[in-house]
């Protein structure tokens, strides 16, 4: 049996409940998982709002789509993507379904090993975000030279992003409220405040002009921007507008309906991502450490929509 987290209905977090679940089949070529850290998306929410539709064949939903932890068992000669995985090994797991759990069998396929410099809780933000940021930067196309703007540069996408770019050789101006600034400074992108006048506030900054934009954010300002500053369409990527991006003939990411999910990429961008961290070249940020079994709040938290870094579950 393990603790898991489900949504037995669509609503807000108020929906979520704690149960205890048999663990499933060992099966071929999958290796069992202490869990220590799950991190949390919007999307963990998302796909139980009702925002995704309401199918109730899918309830009761099980959440969560990344960790991380230490291998209990495996099979005979098990191989993942980086090589042999064995009992004892620190791992991250992604893409996975069910992540909220206390422990997790999974296909070998999905198991990398967790950079040594990363605790659990870091290590259980890398995925989502990173292999998002990596295709994103990838469909606009940022080499160095270019300028780029990167909107919800706070986030987890966004921060993952920003360094990402930043370490392509690319300038950096990052949409954030103030208290994200001096984070981003550190990072070596320049912060500026989004809201009212953000256009002349970006011109300003980069006067001959933005060669590429990622929004995060899905804001009417997100989109506006971009369009006005940068000359090429096919280099204005969006994870959240997706109305607009499509209409707007903007590169439109992810699992939405005739979306690009970048499947290889971000399954590609798991190994990148672990070197770059063992290369002392990315952080993760982690916004708040929350019990497993208080998933409803980590997600009001998220919800809110102002967490710099990432939320990590702890079974
Ligand atoms: N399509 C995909 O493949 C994909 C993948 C991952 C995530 N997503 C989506 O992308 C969005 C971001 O995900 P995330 O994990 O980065 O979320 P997150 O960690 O919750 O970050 C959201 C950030 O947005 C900033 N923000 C809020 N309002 C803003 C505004 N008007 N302008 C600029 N920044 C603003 C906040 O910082 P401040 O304090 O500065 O406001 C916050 O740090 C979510 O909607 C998520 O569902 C899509």
């Amino acid at each position: 049996m393990t603790t898991t987290v489900v949504a037995a209905a669509f609503g807000g977090p108020e929906v979520l409940s704690v149960v205890d679940e048999p663990l499933g089949d060992f099966g071929v070529g999958n290796v069992r998982v202490a869990v220590k850290a799950v991190g949390v998306n919007p999307a963990d929410y998302k796909v139980y709002s009702g925002e995704f539709g309401r199918d109730v064949s899918q309830l009761p939903m099980h959440l969560g789509f990344e960790a991380a932890g230490v291998v209990v068992a495996t099979g005979e000669e098990a191989e993942g993507p980086a090589g042999p995985i064995r009992a004892g090994d620190e791992v991250i797991l992604y893409r996975v379904p069910s992540a909220y759990a206390g422990e997790l069998i999974v296909p070998t396929a999905s198991v990398v090993r967790k950079p040594a410099a990363l605790s659990f809780e870091e290590a259980s933000g890398l995925m989502v975000a990173g292999a998002t940021a990596t295709h994103a930067l990838a469909s606009t196309e940022v080499e160095r030279g270019d300028t780029v703007l990167i909107h919800g540069a706070s986030g987890g996408v966004g921060l993952m992003a920003v360094q990402l770019a930043v370490n392509a050789g690319a300038r950096v101006i990052g949409t954030a409220a103030q208290p994200g600034h001096e984070y981003l400074r550190m990072l070596g992108a320049e912060p500026v405040l989004y809201g009212e006048g953000l256009l002349d506030r970006t011109r300003a900054l980069a006067p001959e002009g933005v060669d590429a934009a990622i929004d995060t954010v899905g804001s009417d300002e997100a989109i506006d921007v971009p369009i006005a500053l940068v000359a090429d369409r096919n280099r204005i990527a969006t994870i959240a507008a997706f109305g607009r991006g499509f209409a707007l003939g903007l590169k439109v990411l992810g699992g939405a309906p005739g979306a690009d999910p970048g499947t290889e990429i971000r399954a590609a961008a798991r190994l990148d991502l672990t070197r770059l961290v063992e290369a002392g070249k990315l952080r993760v940020r982690v916004a708040a450490t929350v019990p497993l079994v208080e998933a409803a709040a980590a997600h009001r938290q998220s919800a809110a929509g102002h967490t710099h870094g990432k939320i990590a579950l702890i079974p």
